[in-house]
């Protein structure tokens, strides 16, 4: 944790979640909400306006998992941030290694996205992390470094936007880096974000995420430079994504 900073726990719900059962998940987040840590549901696209109602009044805050780098236009199928801004989201992540891979997203384009989310009043929460490949090759590093000169545009500092280090390898695995690994990788995101936003980087929350759970989350996040969690599938269970919130204190 970064001292002064409050904690984020974020859960992805990613492709999950029809009405019935995410409004009964959100509410369930809601009723159990320690006090600590800033808490934010991302649920899909669908439920962003009904969970923003559901929760509204409640300490509980609603993400999206993307947007378009556009305010509005002719692009069908996607979603701009001033549409989710609209829908009472106040988050919005962006760069998700799901979305780097599976949509070809490069640091431009989230970049592009961010400077979007800004724009709208949303606060994103830009994604970085090495694939397993680069890890074995020592150039973990290398890699989040060269994603966070892509990714983060100039606006990112002074909105408190949120880094969220993911290694793709342990997204939904159940593997995780060691806790030295998680350490020097937040260290060196921290230099990087101190030396790109003067004042405000000192601060910026980093997340660690890829399979979080209860049975780990303290450790981690007891870590220097850890300032909360990207939560997947943990945060499907109420009652996981609460262990881990209370986790983090
Ligand atoms: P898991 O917690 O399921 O590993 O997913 C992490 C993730 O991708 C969050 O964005």
């Amino acid at each position: 944790m970064t001292p002064g900073t409050r904690p984020m726990i974020a859960g992805n719900w990613k492709m999950h979640g029809l009405a019935a059962d995410g409004l009964a998940l959100a509410r369930a987040v809601a009723a159990g909400a320690p006090s600590g840590p800033e808490l934010v549901v991302c649920p899909p696209a669908t439920l962003v306006a009904a969970l923003a109602a559901a929760l509204a009044g409640t300490p509980v805050a609603v993400g999206g998992q993307d947007c378009h780098a556009a305010a509005k236009g002719a692009h069908t199928g996607d979603i701009a941030a001033p549409m989710l801004a609209d829908a009472g989201a106040r988050f919005v992540i962006l760069g998700h290694s799901e979305r780097r891979a599976g949509y070809r997203e490069t640091d431009p384009t989230v970049r592009a996205k961010a400077e979007a989310a800004i724009a709208a009043g949303l606060t994103p929460i830009v994604c970085v992390g090495e694939p397993e490949d680069d890890r074995l090759l020592g150039r973990a590093e290398e890699v989040v470094a060269d994603q966070l000169a892509g990714s983060l545009p100039p606006g990112f500092g002074a909105v408190g936007g949120v880094v969220a280090y993911e290694p793709v390898w342990a997204i939904g695995t159940g593997r995780t880096p060691t806790e030295a690994d998680i350490a020097a990788m937040h260290a060196m995101i921290r230099a990087r974000l101190v030396a790109a936003f003067p004042g405000p980087g000192a601060m910026l929350r980093i997340l660690y995420g890829g399979s979080v759970k209860p049975s780990n989350a303290k450790a981690i996040l007891a870590l220097p430079n850890v300032d909360g969690a990207l939560v997947g599938g943990a945060s499907l269970v109420a009652a996981d994504f609460l262990a881990i919130a209370a986790a983090a204190g």
